[in-house]
């Protein structure tokens, strides 16, 4: 028997995008590129040869998807600001229209009562900042300071919320060692000095928050729990490393004043002794943690694959999204669990939780029934009840996605939108999954519990 489903009454219902997944007109009003536009733009990079050029047109449209996130009755709505609309070269000319543009959401947002949670870096760096090498030069902590401050000026007082990145792992995973995300490179050592930095980056906008800010600044991270496959001594091993590489990387730094020493058995001579005082600058005292939330895995030791001698196993009773990954909704309570008992408790709040399933709009009805996605809903909603009812101080909730939108270097074949978009027509529909979240939202989770 399933526990009751059960929220504390003041818990925040919203839905997340990414600026570079919806917006569109991505040069549009004095913009400057960003390494997105150019990884697209080079064949093979992403599925289908899809870019975000026109994406969801949001950038023209955020009304219409306001008055949606309203109808849905969502009381947060999760975006990230694009670098390069605010500073085209990424340091230096603030560029107004940029800043216009995310001052009108925000009204939008307000005049909706829907909370605006901002998030500054969502993988869109400046193409600018990567012609001086990105994250791979220490002076971005700087320049990447330099651009909150100017999203704190701008927006305190309406934003009460922010995040400095989304997801360090993906940014130096994909980014820099297996070269699949923009900027494409693959290299250990660019992978390790990438991460530094951004970690760096990322105190140093906390410090600057603390210096001008009044409200809550956090960072949003991955965390995908690693099951050993086999209680093997090399199994196990293998699970920890993966587990350091991947969830702890970026949490122990800020909040154990280090790094996992598994990193410098894995990365060897590309992991150098970082200085002392930069873990001074990591770890600013945050106001919560943002976790996203898709999948587990299952690992086994495999000495041939480079650089973490881990290989996921699959697992052949369970349920596969179209991105391959397993519906796994314990991962979600033992990730919560797990995260409390390493680090202490503190508030959380789920930043991402979704799955992509192709549902195309039902030919007779024109509405878009998507059961396994509302199954993964119903599922991942029990699983976080779970971990609020052993203590975990969850917050929030932000389902990804508010639309179906580009799903990085696997283009808009992967949809995972509780609302159906035509990127032809840029029609929008609910799916039946939206019509589920909005139940949730109303009920606060209870119209999940059976009847009696
Ligand atoms: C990212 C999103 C992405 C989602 C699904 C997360 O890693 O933050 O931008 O669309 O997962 O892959």
């Amino acid at each position: 028997m399933s526990k009751p489903i059960h929220f504390p009454p003041d818990f925040i219902w919203g839905s997340a995008t990414s600026a570079y997944q919806i917006e569109g007109s991505p040069l549009a009003d004095g913009a400057g590129p960003s390494i997105w536009q150019r990884f697209c733009a080079v064949p093979g990079n992403v599925r289908d040869g899809d870019n975000g050029d026109i994406a969801c047109d949001h950038y023209n449209r955020y009304k219409e998807d306001v008055a949606l996130m309203a109808r849905l009755g969502l009381k947060a709505y999760r975006f990230s600001v694009s670098w390069s609309r605010i500073l085209p070269q990424g340091r230096g000319a603030v560029n107004q229209a940029g800043l216009d543009f995310y001052s009108k959401l925000i009204d939008e947002l307000l005049a909706h009562g829907i909370e605006p949670m901002v998030t500054l870096y969502h993988w869109d760096l400046p193409a600018a900042l990567d012609d001086r090498g990105g994250w791979l030069n220490p002076d971005i902590a700087d320049w990447f300071t330099d651009y909150a401050r100017i999203l704190f000026q701008a927006f305190d007082g309406r934003v009460k919320s922010w995040a400095t990145l989304n997801e360090p792992w993906v940014v130096t995973d994909g980014g820099y060692m297996h070269g699949t995300l923009a900027p494409g490179h693959r290299n250990l050592h660019e992978a390790a000095l990438a991460s530094h930095n951004l970690m760096r980056a990322h105190g140093s906008a906390v410090k600057a928050y603390r210096e001008i800010g009044r409200h809550q600044i956090g960072i949003v991270v991955n965390i995908e729990p690693k099951y050993p496959a086999s209680q093997s001594q090399e199994d196990l091993d293998a699970t920890r490393r993966t587990d350091a590489y991947m969830n702890r990387q970026y949490l122990d730094p800020i909040f154990l004043g280090s790094y996992p020493a598994e990193l410098k058995q894995m990365f060897g001579d590309a992991w150098p002794d970082w200085p002392a005082a930069d873990f001074d600058l990591i770890g600013q005292q945050l106001d919560f943690v943002g976790i996203n939330y898709y999948t587990r895995s299952v690992v086994r030791n495999e000495p041939s694959n480079w650089p973490l001698k881990v290989a996921p196993v699959r697992q052949p009773q369970a349920t596969y999204t179209e991105t391959g990954w397993e519906v796994f909704p314990q991962g979600l309570t033992d990730t919560l669990t797990t995260f409390t008992q390493r680090y202490g408790s503190m508030p959380v709040y789920i930043m991402e939780n979704g799955s992509a399933f192709y549902d195309p709009p039902n030919a007779e009805n024109g509405r878009v029934h998507d059961p396994l996605r509302i199954d993964c809903l119903r599922k991942n909603m029990q699983a976080l009840s779970n971990a609020l009812a052993q203590g975990v101080d969850v917050r929030g909730y932000m389902v990804w996605s508010l639309l179906d939108n580009l799903e990085w270097s696997l283009g808009f074949a992967k949809r995972f939108g509780i609302v159906h978009v035509n990127f032809e027509t840029q029609q929008r529909t609910l799916k039946d999954s939206a019509y589920l979240y909005a139940d949730i939202v109303a009920s606060n989770g209870a119209c999940l519990n059976p009847t009696v």
